[in-house]
């Protein structure tokens, strides 16, 4: 089988620059040859030029401090298209971003070709669950599932024609969720596994429950979008919005392991690393953790 690498150096999703450096830095280390090995043949797409997509002037929201509105949507259409290709092609569709407003592009482009079969699992540190009118950073990073879910819309992204069902979505890895998040997580009865639920039952259950949960017979395509903040900064120091606390080694491994093991995995995002968030240490540490979980995912450590 094949796999699509769909690098996107998108950085208008939130203020700190260096997350756009991630998809070279990570093919620089070997990625495509990594998966290669693996036995899949890989297609490097080139990466999206996001420079192009940047618009004259962008549009400002009311009763909203949103930023890159208009940006942001140009960079996730186009990257949606190339999701969307790869999917159709019976390709396995990997997204290295670029920070998580990417996702906006990513999910729309699977869910095309997969329908409302399309099971989410969202892995991170933070829901993103803000709409326009409850971001206080004004980060479209912090805002991609209100979008996907179609809790949140706006002409801008009319285009994404949002068909994710909230009984196919599901977190791993939560600790930090803003006041407003938590309400809109439970006013449409979300399914969320945070780092509490990890520590009373343990990473295997956790990941049982969530694949029982969207894919209960796992017979349903799983898009897994994975910000490498879920993982404690002592293993992915080199991210943007770093939470004490996360995923370990092991327990973020194991839980692409787990997918892997489904047979059902069809896409997956890597998003949130930022190279140039502390020391060259950090640096490599978090691009080879990046790629090592990618390699889990397409089911490196499965005997
Ligand atoms: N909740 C915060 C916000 O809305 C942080 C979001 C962090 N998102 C991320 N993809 N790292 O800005
Ligand atoms: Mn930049
Ligand atoms: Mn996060
Ligand atoms: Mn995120």
């Amino acid at each position: 089988s094949s796999v699509g690498i769909i690098p996107t150096c998108y950085d208008g999703g939130q203020k700190k620059s260096g997350v756009d450096i991630a998809p070279g830095e990570m093919l620089k280390a070997g990625l495509a040859t990594q998966i290669e090995k693996m036995g899949y043949s890989v297609n490097v797409l080139p990466d999206e030029d996001c420079e192009s997509h940047k618009p004259e002037s962008e549009i400002s929201v009311e009763g909203s401090n949103v930023l890159n509105l208009v940006w942001t949507s140009n960079v996730c259409k186009a990257h949606a298209a190339r999701v969307e290709e790869q999917c159709r092609l019976g390709n396995f569709a990997l997204s290295l971003g670029g920070d998580h407003s990417l996702a906006l592009g990513t999910i729309t482009g699977s869910s095309r070709v997969y329908g409302e079969d399309l099971c989410i699992i969202w892995v991170d540190a933070h829901t993103d669950i803000n709409t326009l009118s409850t971001t206080d950073s004004g980060n479209l990073h912090g805002c991609p599932v209100s979008f996907l879910l179609g809790i949140e819309t706006h002409p801008e992204l009319a285009w994404m024609k949002p068909i994710i069902r909230k009984d196919r979505f599901v977190y791993i890895g939560l600790r930090d969720i803003e006041h407003k998040e938590r309400k809109i997580v439970k006013d449409n009865n979300i399914k969320a596994f945070t780092m509490h639920h990890v520590d009373k039952y343990g990473i295997g259950a956790v990941v049982q429950m969530a694949i029982d949960h969207i894919n209960p017979n796992l017979d349903l395509p799983i898009h897994l979008s994975l910000d490498v903040d879920a993982m404690d900064p002592s293993v992915a120091p080199a991210t943007g919005t770093p939470v004490r606390g996360g995923l370990t080694f092991r327990e973020c491994h194991y839980l692409c392991e787990a997918i892997a093991e489904t047979n059902c995995l069809v896409a997956m995002d890597l998003v949130e690393v930022n190279p140039l968030l502390g020391d060259e240490s950090a640096f490599n540490q978090t691009v080879a953790v990046g790629n090592s979980v990618i390699r889990c995912a397409l089911g490196e450590t499965l005997l």
